[in-house]
């Protein structure tokens, strides 16, 4: 079936509400300090930040630009170490792993999208998605992509490169990319900030669908008010501190 048609199926925050046993939180963040940049430029971007995300949760991550959301998404997806505190992924202490174990994680545990598609021009559509899956050991890795790519609606495209491709159509491989290898946690840092509407609409609706279909936890940076009120949550940081959670249906966004 094809993802979207799962996601208007079943109700897409199905899972949101489910984790009444509270169980290990999917990412843990315990007074996380990190500051970037040298000299001048260094700046304290994250500043004592506590955060857990409970599985199968959805919360959208909202602030005013340069608060710090795309750094904190890095952390939780293991692309940044931080100065201080704890970061606990699908219960793995993420800070005590060496850059091999830790690459070796995020392959499994973190899909990431990002506003920029991050695809690589000289592999097709279908390379692209089934290189992490080889990397990952999968035999069945090109089988795989393809089957990913179809559910996203790219069937006939696996061929293309990126340049050949729809700003759209980039986005629909990246997230079949990030979702191939069914990852527990899908971090997505403004995935829609470069399409228009609809195209927007139909790529939250992919990362809406895995939720519902797999429990994927999905952790979305956003300025836009209606993609963050789909979410279970709101996060707002400001100038690198959580200032409010709030449900999504009281949400007042700051973009
Ligand atoms: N490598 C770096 N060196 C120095 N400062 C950095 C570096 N990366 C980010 N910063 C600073 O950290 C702050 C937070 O950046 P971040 O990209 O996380 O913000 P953001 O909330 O995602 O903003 P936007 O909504 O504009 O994407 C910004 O002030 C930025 O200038
Ligand atoms: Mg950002």
């Amino acid at each position: 079936m094809d993802l979207s048609t799962m996601a208007n199926a079943s109700g897409m925050d199905s899972l949101s509400s489910s984790s009444s046993a509270s169980p290990a939180p999917a990412i843990d963040l315990r007074d996380v300090d990190l500051s970037l940049g040298a000299g001048a430029a260094r700046v304290h971007v994250l500043k004592g930040v506590s955060l857990a995300i409970a599985p199968g949760e959805t919360v959208g991550l909202v602030g005013p630009s340069g608060s710090g959301k795309s750094t904190l998404l890095m952390v939780m997806a293991g692309l940044e170490r931080v100065d201080r505190g704890v970061v606990r992924v699908a219960g793995v202490d993420v800070t005590a792993l060496d850059e091999d174990r830790l690459a070796r994680f995020r392959g499994a545990h973190v899909g990431i999208v990002f506003q920029s598609f991050h695809l690589i021009p000289t592999m097709t559509a279908l390379e692209n998605v089934a290189v992490p899956l080889e990397l990952a050991g999968r035999p069945d890795a090109f089988a795989r992509a393809a089957e990913e790519l179809t559910a996203v609606g790219l069937g006939h495209r696996l061929t293309h490169y990126p340049a050949q491709m729809s700003g759209g159509e980039q986005q629909r491989v990246a997230v079949a990319r990030a979702l191939a290898p069914e990852p527990p946690i899908l971090v997505a840092d403004e995935p829609t900030g470069n399409l228009d509407e609809a195209t927007g609409r139909q790529i939250m609706d992919l990362l809406f669908a895995a939720h519902a279909a797999r429990g994927t936890t999905l952790v979305l940076v956003t300025h836009d008010a209606t993609l963050a009120q789909r979410c279970g949550r709101t996060v707002r940081l400001r100038s690198g501190v959580i200032e409010g959670h709030s449900a999504a249906v009281a949400a007042k966004v700051e973009a």
